[in-house]
């Protein structure tokens, strides 16, 4: 195989974020049973499942914000399990919420400067990524708004815009387009190109909107009760009977929206 055809992740085996065995309990909820998900740089993995799949807690717990109750979390051959979610950002790890987190008195430009500094950018520098990160998201008008003002769609391109402004090797999103007019997801599906192919990260991808999800990821991992269901390519995914028993129902042939974002 020459080296043009040979995948990123083999030519860099330790260029990836691994979650090992992950378990987390909740007072007897078994959020998390033994998930292992790896992200390598340059591509786009989905995350999938009914709502409660435990979804956001995967991610909580491989971004710091949680911790497992059993497992760990590897960044690129790094053990980082106990690490601090500032320490990880600092590492190159970004994630995006599922409720936003900007800060509603700072302008939209400004939101995406302070998680540029939070990293160490210095301010000409911050400066520069947030003007690029406006542009790239296409809410460049909206830079001097206070971010409460947004209205949905342009506060989720927002959290998407402060993530990116780490410049991160790793970005986990947790629902970025919910809520994003339909027609606006083609845009959306060009932002996380330019993401993985342009700027080299490994992107994680939550959302419900199965046509986005089957249209930009690379692999796709679908969790339920817990407890990985399956993983592969979109297409092995789409023809797997119990993910469609799980979760995607007729929506599978369909390509549309699997169940109600939340
Ligand atoms: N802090 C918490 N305390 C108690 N239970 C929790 C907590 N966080 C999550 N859970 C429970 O863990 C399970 C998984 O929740 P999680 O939010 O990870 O699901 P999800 O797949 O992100 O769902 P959704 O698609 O609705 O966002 C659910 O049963 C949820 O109620
Ligand atoms: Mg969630």
């Amino acid at each position: 195989m020459t080296q043009a055809a040979t995948p990123e992740h083999e030519r860099w085996p330790g260029a990836s974020l691994r979650a090992t065995a992950v378990s987390r309990s909740f007072e007897g909820i078994r959020a998390l049973d033994g998930v292992t998900l790896e992200l390598h740089r340059r591509e786009v993995v989905g995350l999938i499942g009914p709502n409660g799949a435990g979804k956001t807690t995967l991610v909580n717990v491989m971004t710091g914000f949680d911790r497992p109750t059993a497992g760990s979390v590897e960044l690129e051959g790094r053990e980082i399990t106990s690490w601090t979610p500032h320490r990880r950002g600092r590492a190159g790890l970004a994630r995006t919420f599922q409720h936003s987190h900007s800060f509603g008195s700072l302008s939209v430009r400004e939101n995406v400067e302070v998680a540029a500094l939070g990293v160490g950018a210095r301010p000409r520098e911050a400066r520069r990524r947030a003007t690029e990160l406006l542009d790239l998201l296409g809410i460049e008008r909206k830079a001097d708004a206070r971010a409460t003002t947004l209205a949905h769609g342009d506060e989720r391109k927002l959290e998407v815009a402060r993530a990116l402004a780490i410049e991160p090797r790793f970005v986990l999103m947790d629902e970025p387009a919910a809520g994003l007019p339909e027609g606006e997801i083609p845009d959306f599906v060009r932002v996380l190109r330019t993401v993985r192919d342009e700027q080299g990260a490994g992107v994680l991808l939550i959302d419900h909107n199965m046509a986005l999800v089957m249209q930009v990821c690379d692999r796709i991992h679908v969790l339920d009760q817990g407890r990985t269901l399956a993983e592969g390519s979109p297409d092995a995914v789409r023809g797997n009977l119990d993910v469609t028993a799980a979760y995607l129902g007729e929506s599978a042939a369909n390509g549309s929206t699997a169940s109600a974002p939340s």
